[in-house]
């Protein structure tokens, strides 16, 4: 018995970096738990235990321990906005939001009926976020229930806590992409049976946008959150001027875009809505009341021509919106949280603020998992939770081994300067591995470290 119980546990070794509060609204150095060299201990994929190397060696002598030396342990990423079915139609030329829909969008989320292709881009795809050091998401499939099925089933059989749903749209795109107000409610009722809570896996009600649904079908949305309490609503919102101006002319008799979806009761705790550029400051303090999550998403909002988010503001003291980080790809430019916090922090420079490292590490892992209601699983190393883990190589490329010499960082402002070209330099090279479950599911050199 005693020995079955040791071999559940294994050690890593190594600097780790995580979170124990929102860094927006307390000081930074109270909000970064970091030890230059600690231990992890995991049992049976959960966290049983962190602390100094030197203080919890002792005590575990006997378990297996991988060391990685000179790299910075994370938890793994939460990408909180993304579309599984536009992998491949990523970096598409020269339009903004609702002519790139037309154009590249709706055509390449249509070949997602032929569940073989589902397959394989549900697989490219999880390939990539674990690659890039994403182990959590909260993902848009496309209109036909068999591309969730895709995208779960390669989601479960890898051990994946993602969160995902079945694009609901009635109106405003061609015939060969629209279901019905009354088919999207069937089918989404059928795949929040068949896959909410099945292992780590959830559900999101997933309406496109306000400007491809009718009313009765948000109405719809709504009756599903009432029935399942415990599933997401996952949209976009308020992300471009002419969206905007779109969605008054369709809904003249509401308040503005976001009172859309709070009529047909789309605003609680667990609805995260995409991007959010347009938003007016009533519709920010409504987000706050609501606890509702804003999935920021830079790298499209930039691509796309979108605009900037104000971070300020989402992030005020008085009206607190939670907010995570989204690539939102195929309009968002990379797979990478990385990256992601690299245009974060020039959208905030062009608004007269600096987004610190601190910052922007904590949205792409607590951050994101308080905006998708799943801090008491993943986000950091608290004791109990689920060990989805990520190592940093902060010496990726030649370059960055120039401009991140001293490695490991011995203090917390030695961290934030190393860390903070990590986000600017970093992207899928940085990640040396990706740990789900307390298991290698990815290792950037193809082989196990010793
Ligand atoms: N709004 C409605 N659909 C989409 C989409 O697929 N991508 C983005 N960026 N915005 C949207
Ligand atoms: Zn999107």
């Amino acid at each position: 018995m005693h020995q079955n119980l040791n071999a559940s546990l294994h050690g890593i070794r190594g600097s780790f970096l995580d979170f124990i509060a929102d860094p927006f609204y307390q000081v930074e150095q109270d909000c970064v738990r970091y030890l230059p060299d600690g231990l992890l201990i995991l049992e049976d994929g959960y966290i049983k235990a962190l602390g100094a190397y030197q203080e919890l060696a002792a005590q575990y002598d006997k378990i297996p321990i991988t060391a990685y030396p000179n790299r910075l342990i994370l938890p793994g990423f939460v990408d909180t906005h993304i579309h599984y079915p536009q992998t491949e139609m990523i970096a598409a030329y020269g339009e903004q939001l609702l002519e790139w829909l037309n154009q590249y969008t709706f055509p390449t989320e249509a070949k997602f009926k032929d569940p073989s292709y589902a397959r394989r881009i549900a697989d490219c795809f999880l390939d990539e976020l674990l690659k890039n050091g994403t182990t959590t998401a909260l993902v848009f499939a496309a209109v036909f229930p068999e591309s969730v099925d895709a995208f779960f089933e390669a989601a479960d059989r890898r051990n994946l806590r993602m969160i995902a749903g079945k694009v609901m749209m009635d109106r405003n795109a061609p015939d060969y992409i629209t279901d019905t107000a009354e088919s999207s409610y069937e089918e989404t009722k059928e795949l929040i049976r068949k896959w909410h809570h099945k292992g780590r896996l959830l559900y999101a009600v997933t309406p496109r946008f306000a400007i491809t649904s009718t009313e009765k079908q948000l109405k719809l949305a709504g009756q599903l959150l009432q029935e399942f309490p415990d599933v997401y609503l996952h949209t976009h919102l308020s992300e471009n001027t002419k969206e905007v101006a779109f969605v008054a002319e369709l809904f003249p008799q509401n308040q503005g875009y976001l009172d859309v979806y709070d009529q047909a009761g789309l605003v609680g705790e667990r609805s995260v809505f995409a991007h959010g550029v347009q938003l007016t400051d009533a519709e920010f303090r409504r987000l706050s009341e609501a606890k509702a999550a804003i999935a920021c998403c830079p790298t499209s909002n930039l691509f796309l021509g979108s605009g900037l988010f104000k971070f300020h503001q989402a992030k005020s003291p008085e009206h607190p919106v939670k907010v995570g980080l989204g690539t939102d790809i195929g309009a968002g430019t990379s797979f990478s949280l990385l990256q992601t916090a690299n245009e974060a922090y020039k959208v905030a420079q062009l608004q007269g603020q600096s987004l610190s490292a601190f910052k922007s590490l904590y949205l792409a892992t607590l951050g994101g998992a308080e905006a998708l209601c799943l801090e008491d699983k993943i986000g950091n190393f608290e004791v109990g939770k689920e060990a989805d883990l990520i190592v940093l190589d902060l010496q990726a490329t030649p370059l960055m081994q120039l401009r991140n010499p001293h490695l490991p960082a011995q203090s917390l402002g030695q961290l934030a300067e190393a860390a903070f070209a990590l986000t600017m330099m970093g992207d899928d090279r940085a990640i040396q591995a990706t740990y789900i479950m307390g298991r290698l599911a990815y290792d950037r050199d193809g082989h196990r470290p010793v």
